[in-house]
């Protein structure tokens, strides 16, 4: 199976649409691990598939080609649901020189036995000619792993993206003018926010290295390729990487006997009564930890809650305390709000996590003991109402 890109270059890659879980990432709508195949006086593979998916890709290209007929394999990455498959196509192709960066060359040795494997390590800039064509290499270190590039290939005006701009969806259709554009931009958000948020400076490097080729077609190693609305999705990876927050209160809260519940309503409440303030509630365990840090991405403020269990968080809350630290949100106003019994709880837990991690109290921690009290319940409602102040701050 493939799908023709341009004439001589076509997508040979493998749709996965039974994943769910992606290294805790919820796939909801499976992924794609695309790999493309660039038919010239040379031939070159473009990206990989994990291992499991190593005989469909080869399969797809000996539809195109004959496998000893190819020259390169480019290997923009070497995270394994790209480059798993390589023993496979190592094996199946031994001819062909794998290209890629000092860095991938590495990884890749410490992933599988290399000895014998054709490397040919490209510098930033280096470029390669398959004839017609010509691939320029271009370095992105930590976009989102150190071994990271993107392939230019400037007589198409087609950037192969790796995992920048990408998309966990899967889908019998390869371009984004075939799907519901309001569909992609929220996985290409989901997908942002939970693998490349943290590396924001380094994609403004890119973005801006990006904004000296003449790019007509972006094609990602995950989802559909971008040929129609690259306006929007450049725009979108500008917003995200430059952090830029809206509006925007997110309450994330569990309970143990409806107390912590009540009170994160009772800040809803409060979040409610400023005009424009947009709010995201949500019960950490009746919600995703991929769907949590989605919310909080482009959040300004939030409030955090957790009735106590043996002087901690709940155990869900500690995991989304733990995830969202990994992420490094700049969440700038924040409330910590709980329920508690007796001895060591839960809020001063929060409060400490929150120093932690730089996110600034707006009004003092919330402690309910047993129900929370109509004074508490006051309390609640103004600690929303100061977030949804500071959201315009
Ligand atoms: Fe899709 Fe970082 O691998």
């Amino acid at each position: 199976m493939h799908t023709e890109l341009l004439p001589g270059i076509d997508w040979v890659g493998f749709v996965d649409w039974n994943i769910r879980d992606f290294h805790s990432y919820n796939t909801e709508r499976g992924a794609t691990y695309n790999s493309y195949l660039i038919r010239d006086q040379k031939v070159a593979l473009v990206d990989g598939v994990k291992k499991a998916a190593a005989g469909t890709l080869l399969k797809n290209v000996r539809e195109l080609v004959d496998l000893e007929k190819v020259d390169y394999i480019i290997c923009n990455h070497a995270e394994q649901d790209h480059a798993g498959a390589m023993p496979a196509l190592v094996a199946a192709m031994p001819q062909a020189e794998i290209v890629c960066t000092a860095k991938c060359k590495e990884i890749l040795s410490g992933y599988a036995d290399t000895t014998g494997w054709k490397f040919r390590l490209v510098a930033n800039g280096e470029t390669l000619s398959l004839g017609e064509n010509t691939l320029t290499f271009i370095h992105t270190p930590m976009v989102h792993w150190p071994d990271s590039m993107f392939t230019y290939v400037p007589e198409k005006k087609l950037l192969f993206s790796m995992d920048g701009f990408g998309q966990h969806i899967a889908s019998s259709e390869r371009f984004d003018d075939e799907l519901p554009l309001d569909t992609l931009m929220e996985e290409a958000k989901i997908y942002y926010a939970n693998i490349v948020y943290p590396y924001g400076a380094q994609v403004q490097k890119v973005l801006k290295a990006a904004a000296g080729l003449d790019i007509q077609m972006i094609a990602p190693s995950h989802g559909v390729v971008w040929r129609k609305n690259l306006p929007a999705i450049l725009a979108a990876y500008e917003k995200w990487s430059t952090k830029t927050a809206d509006k925007k209160v997110v309450i994330f809260y569990d309970s143990m006997w409806e107390s912590t519940e009540i009170m994160a309503q009772a800040i809803y409440e409060g979040v409610l009564s400023v005009p424009g303030v947009t709010c995201q509630m949500m019960h950490v365990r009746k919600s995703t930890l991929t769907e949590i840090s989605t919310a909080a991405m482009d959040a300004k403020c939030c409030a955090l809650g957790s009735s106590t269990l043996n002087g901690l968080p709940l155990p869900q809350m500690a995991a989304v305390m733990n995830y969202l630290q990994g992420l490094r949100f700049p969440i700038q106003h924040t409330v910590a709000f709980g329920s508690l019994g007796w001895g060591k709880n839960a809020v001063d837990e929060i409060s400490a996590w929150f120093e932690k991690v730089s996110w600034t109290p707006a009004a003092d921690a919330i402690k309910c003991k047993w129900r929370p009290t109509p004074e508490i319940l006051a309390q609640c409602v103004e600690a929303g109402k100061t977030l949804a102040l500071k959201t315009s701050e």
